[in-house]
């Protein structure tokens, strides 16, 4: 029986022969839920993107996972943008849109550079380095660090907890998630008080000088917006450049196509990673009202599930879509969503991506994975836990 519940469907990455089971037996399959309702997953394209955009039929709220959260994972009133519908959810993320337009994100460009190259200055004389920890892992720690005006160190406290969240229960200890939730609430509260004595030119100073529906932010609102930040933009970056250059060396001639031409073609190329690995697995929506999706009847309250992965290989859409083809032209994939909440941190998670892929490309050379990467055990991020990758110096007479 297909369960995409099962951390081990993921456990190498997306199942994409699975995916083309469902998209073209069960394109709306009910899949059962241990202790809950089940829910219907969502493998075309087409289905995904409409129920994306029509949030009034399928919305966000109570959650976007699709467990139910618990009293514990309650916050009275206040919910995460990413939970809420519009108009509630278009007034939080007005706040902080301007910081992240394209002009505002190429803004940070020139530091975003300097960080990828600090990166790999710290790994680059190893030859060897676990790829995902120690490149693929700082970027977006360091980024949200910059961004909250926290010291770096703490940005990437902050990306190992978002790493515990993330996971499946049954593949952390059990509570810790949980736990790494209250240290991450913890660390807000002391944020608040520091940016309230202290404040500075960073996005925490300006949630907590923002009004909302007429009225400051509340504390507990402050604290779900950081974690969303946190949240959303660390393990998802992380896990688009771990699996990406997994992706790469798996396709030496796509890997030599780039590499022809690398600033010129790496735009399309980071694109293709992005449609092939998609690192969000999924978002949940809640039926508003009982409506029909292909041959499914839904019925009001019911979990409708979109698989981005599964979308983003639809053959009505891609052409030869289990392959890497750096060159894709045009590329109209939905890793990052669609509709009102269509990924805030797009523009400058591509500007991340491009500083980290160029930096590590024109300065390693001959790179080859060692060993089989670990996955991480989620059935909602997608990408290797671990990547242990060989490389040589770019420039050095032993180039390969
Ligand atoms: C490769 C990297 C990334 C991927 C694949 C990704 C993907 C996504 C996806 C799929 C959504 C949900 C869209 C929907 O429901 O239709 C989302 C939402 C969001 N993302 Fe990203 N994301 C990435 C990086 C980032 C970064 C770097 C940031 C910020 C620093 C960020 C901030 C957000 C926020 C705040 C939301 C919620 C928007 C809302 O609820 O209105 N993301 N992202």
């Amino acid at each position: 029986m297909i369960d995409l519940l099962d951390a081990a469907t993921f456990a190498n990455g997306h199942p994409a022969q699975l995916y083309a089971q469902l998209r073209a037996e069960a394109p709306v399959y009910r899949n059962p839920e241990r202790g809950g309702p089940g829910f219907w997953a969502l493998t075309r394209y087409d289905d995904v993107r409409a129920v994306d955009r029509d949030f009034h039929t399928f919305s966000s709220e109570p959650t976007i996972m699709i467990a139910d959260p618990g009293p514990e994972g309650m916050f009275g009133d206040a919910q995460m943008m990413l939970m809420m519908d519009p108009p509630r959810q278009t007034a939080f993320r007005k706040l902080l849109r301007a910081e992240f337009t394209t002009s505002a994100s190429e803004a940070r460009n020139g530091r975003l550079g300097r960080l990828a190259s600090e990166i790999v200055d710290k790994v680059i004389d190893r030859e060897e380095c676990d790829f995902v920890a120690d490149v693929a892992g700082e970027m977006p720690s360091y980024v949200i660090a910059d961004l909250m005006g926290l010291p770096l160190e703490d940005g990437r406290e902050l990306y190992r907890l978002t790493e515990t969240i993330h996971s499946a229960p049954e593949a952390v200890a059990p509570g810790a998630g949980g736990e790494a939730v209250s240290a991450m609430f913890a660390y807000a509260m002391r944020l608040i008080a520091e940016k309230r004595a202290r404040p500075g030119d960073d996005l925490s100073t300006k949630l907590l000088n923002s009004e909302v529906e007429g009225r400051p932010l509340t504390e507990t609102e402050f604290l779900l917006y950081f974690l969303l930040l946190i949240d959303a933009g660390g393990d998802t970056t992380r896990n688009l450049l771990g699996s990406g250059l997994l992706a790469l060396c798996r396709h030496p001639d796509q890997f030599a196509w780039l590499m022809g031409d690398l600033t010129q073609r790496l735009p399309a190329a980071r694109e293709e990673l992005l449609r092939f690995t998609s690192p969000v697995i999924y978002m949940r929506r809640t039926a508003t009202r009982d409506v029909g999706i292909a041959d499914a009847e839904i019925a009001e309250g019911d979990k409708v599930v979109m698989y981005f992965g599964a979308a983003n290989r639809d053959p009505d859409h891609f052409d030869r879509p289990d392959e890497l083809d750096l060159s894709r032209s045009p590329n109209e994939h939905i890793a990052f969503g669609g509709g009102p909440h269509v990924c805030l941190g797009q523009h400058l998670a591509r500007l991340e991506i491009d500083a980290v892929l160029s930096e590590v490309l024109s300065r390693m050379s001959a790179i080859e994975v060692v060993g089989e990467p670990e996955w991480l055990p989620s059935t909602f991020i997608s990408g290797p836990r671990s990547l242990r990758i060989r490389f040589r110096v770019r420039g050095n007479a032993q180039e390969g």
